[in-house]
């Protein structure tokens, strides 16, 4: 196995592996490499839709997406598809996955179908860079309070994608969401504290209202995405690429107009967040 850095805090790029034929040892050690690098990109893979799913199984159970389509052979797998015709994609915002689940997804396995002939990376960014780039004052704060975190502002009627040409494609637009985690979370493998705020899914801090929580939040979405604590997959026929939902955040570029690009997600199951000492 081949492992080479992709940003300065984030991010491997892995070669000479093949994800379909890899045992609980490889598995494993996939296991440690994402909680030391958050990101890891392998290029060069075969995987039917089936294999797709037995790997993800291989890290421990499944957490099916209530809003993407999915294929009816394959429920497991949500897709994510911008057609010629769309202008809007999914995860056209920074965010991270499922955070509005009382026990978000832990990571998340991504396999490129059909990609338009440039454009549409996905970027990451690390949350534990970030967390230890604030002053002290912003960790003190942070660490005292707890983050409201929602999909019925971006998935339901009325929502965001309500007024968009994505609308048509997206299933779950009547259920109900809500979740309070703290807003520094300790990694579980590695320990180490993590911003655990997002663009996309977060409302609003605890006992604030959702203006007075946005001047800050603002600020550390700004601060969060700053080039040093990114990394960039362009992605390539047969790449795959895995994240931990915990310690990064990432954004699908929408700047392929005109061309269709589809990936298929598979989200995985995590445990209960811990907020940091
Ligand atoms: C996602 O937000 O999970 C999709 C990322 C991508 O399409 O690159």
């Amino acid at each position: 196995m081949q492992i080479m850095p992709m940003g300065e805090h984030v991010g491997v790029e892995i070669n000479g592996i093949q994800l379909a034929a890899m045992d609980a040892a490889g598995v494993a050690s996939l296991k440690d490499l994402l909680a030391q690098h958050g990101v890891l990109h392998i290029r060069n893979q075969e995987l039917t839709p089936e294999q797709h799913i037995a790997f993800a199984r291989a890290w421990g159970g499944i957490d099916i997406n209530n809003y993407f389509p999915l294929t009816a052979e394959h429920p497991e797998i949500a897709v994510v598809r911008k057609a010629e015709k769309q202008t809007t994609n999914i995860g056209g915002g920074w965010h991270t996955d499922h955070s509005y689940d009382q026990i978000p997804a832990m990571g998340s396995i991504l396999v490129a179908r059909e990609l338009p002939p440039s454009g549409g990376d996905t970027l990451f960014a690390s949350m534990a860079a970030a967390y230890d780039a604030l002053s002290p004052g912003m960790k003190a704060f942070l660490l005292g309070i707890k983050a409201h975190h929602s999909a019925d502002h971006i998935y339901a009627p009325g929502g965001y994608y309500a007024k968009t040409d994505m609308a048509g494609d997206l299933r779950g637009l009547e259920l109900k969401t809500g979740a309070l985690h703290p807003a520094i979370i300790q990694h579980p493998v590695t320990g180490r504290p993590l911003l655990y705020v997002n663009g996309a899914f977060m409302t609003h801090f605890e006992g604030w209202t959702p203006q007075e929580s946005q001047a800050i939040l603002n600020y550390l979405y700004e601060f969060a995405t700053q080039e040093q604590f990114t990394c960039r997959i362009q992605w390539k026929p047969g790449s795959v690429a895995i994240w931990d939902n915990r310690s990064t955040w990432h954004i699908a570029n929408n700047d392929y107009h005109g061309h269709r690009r589809e990936m298929h997600r598979i989200t995985l199951t995590g445990e209960a967040l811990k907020a940091a000492a």
